[in-house]
């Protein structure tokens, strides 16, 4: 199965690196600020990553306990971060450096699956064009600045480009896709599937790289589906299918490095929403934009340096793991792996924790960030729950003692060795 490995891996890292991360607020300023190729030259040649150190980024991921990496080769601006020979929009025409084949070699090494996040938009390319989504799109007679352009031109050299991707840099394990808006808006046509020949471009990918997984964002069904900035609240399925999916979220709402913007998610709220991913049998892409240098900035580092210190001694929940067909208690959510059902505990209850239908199913309890054993016992349905002892939970209902004190992890999780039967 192509998605083996993603599905074992639950958890990736992306990263946005682009000219924006030097204008350092968000990866869409050209489009915010409407401005014109000549306002964002600037950011091209003052375009200086001497921090970018693809090791570093690499060592980063796996120490977080994230299996994948994905990396914008370009971004909707259009400049691109390998040698490209279709273009001079590169990094490599700015600073001679091929920042992708870094990325791809450093990943290698550390033994992480290596992805690739390409746009099929591009506001540099001069035939891609002028669109309610282009940061032209409110220039006077903006419409005029359709003639000549051809949508046939560009297309071509998206190709060619995603052909010097996946030809020049070896096995690439995942490819994302972004993004399609087919929808009419403001007197503009969007851009859907046709406008990129996606057919023909999903084709090209699985001719150079059988292996390769494809989001969906060509506006075709490919191998998962992306949603982004929200969490699902149930498996996906279409059709009656499940589908694999993976929600891709940042840590302050911009992908691109945004100096001002403390909206910074807690490492808490991170942790559970990646078990609650994986509880509904979803991956979790979780994005850096490293700073105007290529850094890692300090806080983003900080936040991942918790969220790996927790995957440290819990990442058996996660990794490998996927939804169970229990329904959890409220106190939080189960990821099955194997015989073993985990319990992540997103609030810590008073001495018990009820859970339904388990009665006779489990044969061993612990916390897992200490292995420390857990009392288990199952009280009488019949018994009123007003008395000194805990009663009166279902019928099937395994309780599980809890200390007083929860253990001083990000999220405490219960492992419950399920008996089989
Ligand atoms: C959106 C945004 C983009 C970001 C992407 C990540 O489509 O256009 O800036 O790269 O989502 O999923």
């Amino acid at each position: 199965m192509r998605q083996e490995w993603f599905d074992d891996a639950r958890f990736g890292m992306f990263v946005h690196f682009g000219l924006y991360s030097g204008a350092a607020r968000h990866e869409w300023v050209q489009n915010y600020e409407r401005l014109t190729d000549e306002e964002y030259r600037p950011y091209f040649d003052n375009f200086d990553p001497d921090l970018f150190d693809a090791a570093a980024l690499a060592k980063t991921a796996k120490e977080t306990g994230m299996g994948y990496v994905v990396l914008t080769t370009k971004h909707h601006d259009g400049f691109c971060l390998w040698d490209s020979k279709l273009t001079d929009f590169t990094s490599v025409t700015a600073v001679g450096r091929d920042l992708v084949r870094e990325y791809v070699d450093a990943l290698r090494a550390e033994g992480i699956r290596v992805g690739l996040y390409h746009s099929v938009i591009d506001w540099h390319h001069p035939d891609f064009t002028v669109d309610w989504n282009h940061p032209r799109r409110d220039d006077e007679n903006a419409h005029a600045l359709n003639e000549g352009r051809d949508m046939a031109r560009y297309r071509e050299y998206l190709h060619g480009q995603v052909r010097e991707l996946l030809t020049e840099y070896g096995d690439i394990d995942y490819l994302f896709f972004d993004f399609t808006y087919p929808e009419s808006k403001d007197g503009w046509e969007g851009k859907g599937p046709q406008d990129w020949d996606a057919e023909a471009l999903l084709a090209l990918c699985r001719e150079l790289q059988p292996e390769m997984l494809v989001n969906d964002r060509l506006g075709i069904p490919a191998d998962f589906v992306t949603p982004e900035q929200y969490q699902p609240t149930a498996p996906i399925v279409r059709d009656g299918v499940p589908l694999v999916w993976e929600a891709c979220q940042t840590l302050n709402g911009s992908w691109g490095y945004h100096r001002d913007n403390t909206d910074q998610k807690s490492p808490v709220l991170l942790v559970q929403m990646l078990v609650d991913s994986v509880s509904m049998g979803g991956n979790m892409l979780l994005n850096i934009g490293p700073d105007g240098r290529g850094a890692i900035a300090p806080r983003d580092a900080a936040t991942l340096a918790e969220i790996g210190e927790w995957m440290r001694l819990h990442d058996r929940a996660v990794i490998g793991a996927g939804h169970a067909p229990f329904t959890p208690p409220r106190e939080g959510v189960y990821t099955l792996r194997g015989d073993r059902l985990y319990l992540s505990l997103f609030s810590w209850p008073l001495g018990f924790v009820h859970l339904p239908g388990l009665a006779g199913k489990v044969s061993y309890a612990r916390l897992l960030n200490d292995g420390s054993w857990l009392r288990t016992s199952v009280s009488d349905p019949d018994q009123q729950a007003d008395l000194m002892t805990p009663a009166g939970e279902a019928e099937g209902t395994l309780t599980v003692h809890l200390p007083v004190r929860r253990p001083d992890v990000l999220m405490p999780v219960i492992e419950l060795r399920l008996t089989g039967e």
